[in-house]
């Protein structure tokens, strides 16, 4: 595995960093609203700031925002559409999960008050999920803008295509690899779980009897074990939240990967990229290259987000640029 930050040297490392931040081909620009909105990254910055003085775990739920997005129909604001009993906000991954959409809600007002009807719902949560991911203390990169809205929220695609975290490790990897992402690509982005927090009823599973084993998870940590089974007893109020880094939880920082190594990640699909059998000729060299390189995971992390909001982006004259994120023009 390669570790351009390790020991070879600052220039060498610079010089890496640069390759790894080289954007990757697509219809995007980085200045697609140089002239029709110069003031946008401004006015995002902001109110992301606010919204994180207001709770900082809102980086977390803005940054999932636009992975929740872009793997369903394409990066297109389609999951901030409301209404409809198979919209995306209501399907399984989503529902009593998502959250941000006030925010997003309040960063699209501000944005149509200095330029009406010029930027997309979907390039608003590219810029978000990239402020919130650097005031949080990561890494920076230009984001690629130009995209129009979609018109269609669809709940049983969303169920279908996003990740579970009871998914195996071979499902995971091939729902990204459905999205042209690769095994660099799953394992960066599942770092964005350095930040945010998860709710009982999504790694319960893990505590008193895993798979049927009639036993927790081994994989998972003894010491944590016991925390969580006091968090989350059987028959608990599954809403209960925990954070996903117990290291540093509002810290975008390689703590994530850290914690994969003893044993202290909470969900199933957070531990088996380092743990289980598949992961030792897929993911668990990338992880423990991570674990010991911040230069190298906000290099990559910074790439893969490139790549993942590019996912079937509409441009030109699709789509359309909506004037409120929850709803079509049309209507
Ligand atoms: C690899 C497959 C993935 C699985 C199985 C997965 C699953 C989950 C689950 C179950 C939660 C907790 C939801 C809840 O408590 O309701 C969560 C939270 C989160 N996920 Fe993922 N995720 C994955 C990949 C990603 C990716 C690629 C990103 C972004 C690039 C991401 C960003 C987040 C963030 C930031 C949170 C915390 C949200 C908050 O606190 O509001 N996840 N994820
Ligand atoms: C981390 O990398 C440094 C060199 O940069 C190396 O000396 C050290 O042994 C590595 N630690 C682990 C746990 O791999
Ligand atoms: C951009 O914001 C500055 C203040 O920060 C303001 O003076 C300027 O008029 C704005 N430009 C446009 C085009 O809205
Ligand atoms: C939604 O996605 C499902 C599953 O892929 C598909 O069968 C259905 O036709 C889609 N519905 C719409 C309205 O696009
Ligand atoms: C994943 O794709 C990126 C380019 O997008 C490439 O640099 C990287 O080496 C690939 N990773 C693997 C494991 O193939
Ligand atoms: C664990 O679950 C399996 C199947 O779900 C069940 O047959 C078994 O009795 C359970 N074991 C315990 C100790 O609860
Ligand atoms: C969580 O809260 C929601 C909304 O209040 C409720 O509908 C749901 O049943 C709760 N889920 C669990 C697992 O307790
Ligand atoms: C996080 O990890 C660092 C060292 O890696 C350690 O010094 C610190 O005590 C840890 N913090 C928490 C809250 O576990
Ligand atoms: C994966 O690696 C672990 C630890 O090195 C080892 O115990 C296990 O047998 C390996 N599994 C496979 C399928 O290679």
């Amino acid at each position: 595995m390669k570790r351009p930050c390790s020991s070879s040297g600052y220039y060498f490392c610079l010089m890496n960093m640069f390759l790894l931040l080289l954007p990757v081909r697509s219809q995007l620009t980085t200045d697609f609203y140089k002239s029709s909105c110069p003031n946008l990254s401004k006015i995002v910055r902001r109110e992301v700031q606010k919204a994180l003085m207001n709770e900082i775990r809102m980086a977390a739920s803005l940054l999932r925002l636009h992975f929740h997005d872009c793997f369903v129909n394409g990066c297109d604001g389609s999951i901030l559409l409301d209404g409809g009993d198979d919209g995306e906000k209501s399907a399984a991954p989503n529902l009593n999960s998502a959250r941000g959409y006030e925010v997003v809600d309040t960063i699209k007002s501000s944005v149509e008050s200095a330029c009406s009807g010029v930027v997309s719902c979907a390039d608003i949560l590219a810029i978000a999920a990239r402020d919130s991911v650097f005031l949080s203390g990561g890494p920076f990169w230009k984001v690629p803008l130009g995209r129009r809205d979609g018109t269609v929220s669809n709940g049983t695609l969303a169920t279908e295509v996003l990740p579970a975290p009871f998914d195996p490790l071979n499902t995971i990897i091939s729902k990204f690899t459905n999205m042209g992402l690769n095994l660099t690509d799953v394992v960066s982005l599942s770092g964005a779980h350095t930040i945010g927090r998860a709710r009982c009823t999504l790694f319960s599973n893990r505590l008193f009897n895993f798979s049927g084993t009639g036993a927790p998870d081994s994989t998972l940590e003894t010491g944590m074990l016991s925390d969580l089974q006091s968090l989350c007893p059987q028959n608990g109020d599954g809403n209960v939240t925990t954070v996903l880094d117990r290291n540093s939880s509002d810290l975008f920082d390689i703590h994530y990967f850290k914690n994969l190594l003893s044993g202290k990640g909470l969900l199933s699909s957070d531990q088996i990229l380092f743990s289980s059998d598949e992961a030792n000729s897929t993911t668990k060299p990338l992880v423990q290259s991570y674990s010991n390189d911040s230069g190298q995971f906000f290099g990559d992390f910074a790439n893969s987000m490139i790549k993942m909001g590019n996912i079937n982006i509409k441009t030109g004259t699709d789509g359309e640029i909506r004037k409120n994120c929850r709803v079509i023009n049309s209507q």
